[in-house]
């Protein structure tokens, strides 16, 4: 099967001259959790604009599933790749809840029982069924940033692509969120989340994929967020399950543990260990 993303040299320069990408280049596998870290103006949200072809490359390539995204395929990039900007502001639009999530797949041309169908799920999902009839300005950012996703979800795109997602939520809405987004990928569909929570990525993402200054400063698994020369190198800090291992030098775990299963099972394992030592 293709590739669900790739950027191949990719440079994009902001009308006032402010150069956001340079160069950058990465690859996401079909189905896979991916979470794209970087400190603040690194270029995650104008990479991510260029996904679904909001942004088209000034120089460069980004396919989707193996097209080209260009003038031609804009469209079906759109459809294809599900976007949540970062600010819901910029996304929620119309006089209600739920016309805003019916948008998507009005637009898509789908039979009313269907869109009736994706707006009751959506909604359903991000937990703001009680919110349909209201307008959206009369909601708290929190609650907009759940409807912004539900008009995503409601497109049921392959690719979902959500910028920030967890800011503003509240913690049962993460852990809401987080049940979303693992059934999505048990379905098939690839999962792209830019987020500074160190931890979010550490748990959930199965790549991780780190931006600094408009290029990729690194790629893989969870285990490069135990690299202390490349945590320092990219401005992120080491997720807590970590942190508190660094302080636990006797209990000689490599790569360090960055979830709390793994942790717990090091754990278990050093005492277990330590106490077949004893016996002997
Ligand atoms: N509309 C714009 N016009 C000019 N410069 C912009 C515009 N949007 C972003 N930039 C600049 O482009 C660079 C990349 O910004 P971007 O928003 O992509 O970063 P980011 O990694 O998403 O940051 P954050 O973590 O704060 O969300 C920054 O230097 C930013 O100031
Ligand atoms: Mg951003």
């Amino acid at each position: 099967m293709a590739n669900a993303v790739e950027i191949e040299n990719l440079s994009f320069t902001y009308p006032d001259g402010t150069a956001a990408l340079k160069g950058l280049s990465l690859t996401i596998k079909a189905n896979t959790r991916v979470a794209l870290l970087g400190p603040n103006g690194a270029g995650k949200s104008t990479l991510l604009l260029h996904f679904n072809g909001l942004n088209l490359p000034q120089q460069g390539q980004v396919r989707i599933f193996g097209r080209e995204v260009n003038r031609q395929t804009e469209k079906w990039a759109r459809s294809t790749v599900g976007l949540v900007f970062q600010d819901p502001d910029d996304q929620i639009f119309a006089p209600t809840v739920g016309e805003d999530v019916a948008f998507g797949p009005h637009n898509q041309g789908l039979p009313p029982l269907e869109i009736e169908h994706r707006v009751v799920t959506a909604l359903e999902a991000v937990g703001m069924t009680a919110y349909r009839d209201k307008p959206p300005h009369h909601l708290s950012y929190g609650q907009k940033k759940r409807v912004a996703i539900a008009g995503v979800l409601a497109m049921q795109p392959q690719i979902v692509v959500l910028d920030e997602p967890m800011a503003y939520l509240d913690p049962r809405g993460r852990e809401d969120l987080l049940q979303v987004l693992t059934a999505l990928h048990r379905g098939g569909k690839t999962i792209i989340v830019a987020t500074h929570d160190v931890d979010l990525a550490a748990e959930w993402a199965e790549q991780v994929i780190i931006l600094q200054a408009g290029q990729t400063l690194a790629a893989g698994d969870g285990a490069l967020l135990t690299d202390p020369a490349l945590i320092t190198a990219a401005g992120l800090t080491f997720p807590t399950v970590t942190k508190l291992f660094r302080h636990l030098p006797e209990i000689p775990v490599r790569p360090l543990p960055r979830t709390i299963l793994a942790g717990v099972r090091a754990i278990r394992d050093w005492k277990c260990h330590s106490e077949h030592s004893e016996e002997s």
